[in-house]
């Protein structure tokens, strides 16, 4: 069943024609129910592992997926000494071997596909179409990092200089990187912060989501398999208040890579900035958003609808790219409303190894419980217009809601889920629009829709986001066609998959020589 056509292509570019040759490789859900991963910490020389965690399919709170030992924190001290000691050999190895790494990592990635959808699917609850979406986005980073670096690293950038004299700009790893990464990509973000740490020079800690240990270990090993030494990489598995304190307060860490909330980000900040006597760290922050969508009344209805079910609903509303407003012109209000009352009927949400599922459930009972307690807050505050029914599955089910709102006040911060808020705006009242989009000081999507050109133009120039899409849904940014993040309380940027991203992992040296 596909509400928009059968051979329709989702906001990524997949053909549901490959997604239902690869479902019936791939997810055999009879093998899966007997399927079971264990995970532990990657660090050379570790102790014994530490506490067992047991990891529960969000879909199913009966089934148990798997497992995962805590790393212990005199095990998190040594991979950081670990990483010090391999740090000048790997920063010395040609950048092409590197490089080298990261094009045998996206073929391992592809060969194992199977495995890896069967633990976004079970241990993240991803739809198909989202696993298909994000394991071709982690091996785009492999591959777009790799070509970056050969033409970044290496060899010396020659600069102008008097006569006698000659001056060369070199850029090497700076050391050792801690990368944590969300539990909502828990594949492409994951790789992708840690290849552009490593193809530039760096030694590695990562530290993935609580939630999804299990493909962050699985993940690692290909990394290993793909030639990047053991202590080089390395892998620690906890908690962000605990495991993720730890590394980010350590002094011998030269730098963060961290995607997450944007409170996680300002602790993290304030750990890095109070290290006594450690040399000042770089922080490359990716964040939330409190996304918005502006649709005047020269916007196609149809289009519209489609473009709002999919940036708001798909993927259950957790990325961070989803939109969380749309801000629609009242001369076309009442119709849209309609419409798209009518195509949330439409969303199936269940089971994410169903093919026919459009959303599946939220990753655990904390981000079930916010988004509950935020449509409590609405129902008596604001004017419901759609409320969907959760399937009746024992798992993390939030199914999608939309209300309308007076205006952005009410939101205090980012929701994350399934949930759509509604303003009306009269055309007159543009400039206040967009006032109050900046003022939240997110700036990471925005979307416009409009058949005006002059309007669009003025939109994109007075927002401050940093991914505008007109006339489109708004999520799912491709790897070097639309380098992603924001501005504000969204990021520090630079943008991942873009070509400033990996000048901030490397440290510029200049040469100058009177010859
Ligand atoms: P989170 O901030 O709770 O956790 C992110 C990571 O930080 C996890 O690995 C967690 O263990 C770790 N962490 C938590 N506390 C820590 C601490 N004190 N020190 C070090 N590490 C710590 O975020 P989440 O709930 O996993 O992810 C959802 C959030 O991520 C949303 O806000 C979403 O908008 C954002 N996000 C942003 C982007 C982007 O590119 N801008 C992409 C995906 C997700
Ligand atoms: N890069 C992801 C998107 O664009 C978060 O949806």
């Amino acid at each position: 069943r596909d509400i928009f056509g059968a051979n329709r292509l989702n906001s990524n570019g997949v053909n549901l024609g490959d997604i239902h040759t690869v479902n019936q490789l791939t997810t055999n859900i009879a093998a899966q129910e007997q399927a079971t991963y264990h995970a532990t910490s990657l660090i050379p020389g570790a102790g014994t592992p530490g506490e067992l965690q047991q990891v529960f399919s969000p879909a199913d709170l009966t089934r148990c997926i798997g497992s995962y030992n805590l790393t212990r924190s005199e095990d998190t001290d040594l991979a950081i000494e670990n990483a010090h000691q391999a740090f000048a050999g790997w920063r010395d190895t040609r950048v092409d071997l590197r490089a080298d790494c990261l094009l045998k990592l996206a073929d391992l990635l592809e060969q194992h596909r199977d495995n890896l959808i069967y633990l976004l699917q079970n241990e993240a609850g991803k739809t198909l179409a989202d696993c298909i979406a994000e394991l071709r986005e982690a091996v785009d980073f492999c591959r777009y990092y790799a070509d970056q670096a050969r033409g970044l690293c290496g060899h010396g950038e020659k600069m102008p200089g008097p006569t006698g004299e000659s001056n060369y700009l070199y850029h090497q790893g700076k050391g050792v990187f801690v990368c944590i990464s969300p539990w909502n990509f828990p594949l492409a973000i994951y790789t992708g912060q840690i290849v552009a740490a490593l193809v530039t020079g760096n030694c590695v800690i990562a530290k993935p989501a609580e939630q999804t240990s299990l493909i962050g270990h699985y993940t690692a090993q290909l990394i290993h398999q793909a030639g990047i030494p053991e202590a080089v990489f390395q892998l620690v598995l906890g908690p962000g208040s605990q495991t993720g304190n730890q590394l980010c307060q350590s002094q011998r860490i030269t730098g963060v890579v961290f995607t997450g909330s944007t409170q996680t980000a300002q602790i993290i900040n304030l750990n890095l900035a109070n290290r006594k006597n450690a040399a000042i760290a770089t922080l490359i922050a990716e964040t939330g958003g409190q996304n918005c969508l502006i649709a005047d009344s020269s916007c196609l209805p149809e289009q519209l609808v489609k473009d709002v079910i999919n940036s708001a609903f798909l993927s259950a509303g957790q990325r961070c790219s989803a939109l969380r407003v749309l801000f629609i012109q009242q001369d076309v209000a009442d119709k849209v409303i309609d419409m798209l009352k009518g195509a949330m009927d439409e969303l199936n949400i269940g089971d994410p190894r169903l093919f026919s599922t459009d959303l599946g459930p939220v990753i655990d009972a904390k981000a079930l419980n916010i988004l509950q307690r935020h449509d409590q807050r609405m129902s008596a505050e604001a004017q419901a217009i759609k409320t969907l029914a959760e399937p009746d599955m024992n798992g993390h089910f939030f199914a999608p809601r939309a209300y309308e709102i007076k205006g952005l006040e009410i939101l205090e911060q980012e929701i994350f889920g399934p949930f759509l808020h509604v303003v009306r705006f009269r055309a007159n009242e543009l400039d206040q629009v967009i006032d109050a989009i900046n003022d939240t000081g997110y700036g990471l999507t925005t979307g416009i829709h409009s058949r005006i050109d002059d309007t669009i133009e003025y939109v994109i120039s007075r927002i401050q986001a940093g991914n505008c899409y007109i006339n489109r849904n708004m999520i799912g940014a491709v790897v070097g066609v639309q380098p992603f993040g924001g501005m504000g309380l969204s990021g520090t940027g630079p943008k991942a998959g873009g070509p400033g991203y990996l000048r901030q992992f490397m440290t510029e040296k200049t040469i100058t020589n009177n010859i």
